[in-house]
């Protein structure tokens, strides 16, 4: 079956699908972006991406292209087209085109992009399997809390640690604290038993399944505390582990090569990720 991708008000051949070269995404990564998961059909956490985004707007002065149900209303459009049951959905919304000039430009429409795409379904023993991180300098902007599509250095960051063999790399900030992964947010268990995810500022995104995680950690009275930690404290953990719409609750079992607790999923990240999949049914119910 063709995939089908919506740009700017039309459903086009995936294969066929363009934007135009001036627009300011591609010149200027003058855009923001969301990725929703979708769960046997149902998009999981949709509202908390669709608020982010239009936080993300708000950030970068773009006006929304379109009201939020009409924009419900094409993710489903895009998914029903494309069969999706278990997948992904990219949201991509650029300033717009334009001649090149920084400024932003007057009476531009911005442009919205959709795509999806089908994984496996989500499979809690393959789950289970942990990955390895690597740390790199955090060399990143001070805005990292909007969503934009300017992703140099995390596509560089998460290049680093494919050829080091590993999942992800965790970006360490000038004061040798933890900010998140290249793509997902960074936890640890403590040895004291505390989960630890660094606060929300400019040097996070602020992650949805982060922010599913606490509130499924509060509910089942796991004690928590967001608040930044170093790669010593990462090192000399229990546990670790990264969340995000693509990798869910992904257990780290080694930090540059240091084995985390005993190399397997360890016990809070079990829980979080038992209770992850859960909430997941939970926006699949019909
Ligand atoms: N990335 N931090 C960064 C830098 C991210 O790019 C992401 C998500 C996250 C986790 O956010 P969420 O839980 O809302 O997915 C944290 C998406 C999946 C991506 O770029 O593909």
């Amino acid at each position: 079956m063709s995939r089908i991708a919506y740009v700017n008000g039309r459903y086009r051949p995936h294969a066929h699908a363009a934007v135009h070269i001036e627009d300011r995404g591609y010149q200027f990564a003058d855009g923001v972006y969301e990725v929703v998961l979708v769960h046997r059909g149902h998009m999981v956490d949709e509202e908390g991406h669709l608020d982010r985004l239009d936080r993300s707007l708000g950030e970068i002065r773009i006006t929304p292209p379109m009201a939020r149900a009409p924009m419900r209303a094409v993710m489903r459009e895009v998914l029903r087209r494309n069969r999706i049951q278990n997948g992904f959905i990219y949201i991509q919304i650029t300033r717009g085109v334009a001649r090149r000039d920084h400024p932003f430009p007057k009476a531009v429409k911005p442009a919205l992009v959709m795509t999806a795409r089908t994984i496996k379904p989500f499979d809690l023993q393959a789950a289970r399997t942990g990955v390895d991180a690597i740390t790199i300098p955090d060399i990143r902007w001070k805005r990292c809390d909007i969503k934009t599509v300017g992703l140099l250095p995390n596509v560089l960051g998460k290049q680093r640690a494919r050829e080091a063999g590993a999942y992800e790399a965790w970006m360490v900030d000038e004061t040798g604290f933890v900010t998140e992964g290249t793509s997902s947010n960074a936890w640890i268990v403590t040895r004291d038993g505390d989960l630890l995810t660094r606060n929300l500022s400019g040097a996070i995104l602020g992650g949805i399944t982060r922010r599913a995680i606490l509130d499924l950690a509060h509910a089942a009275n796991v004690r928590f505390v967001e608040r930044a930690f170093t790669v010593a404290e990462a090192k000399a953990a229990r546990e670790a582990f990264v969340t995000s719409a693509s990798s869910l609750v992904k257990p780290v079992v080694r930090i540059d090569g240091q084995s985390i607790g005993n190399g397997h999923i360890g016990e809070i990240t079990e829980r979080l990720l038992c209770l992850y999949a859960a909430h997941m049914d939970e926006a699949a119910k019909p």
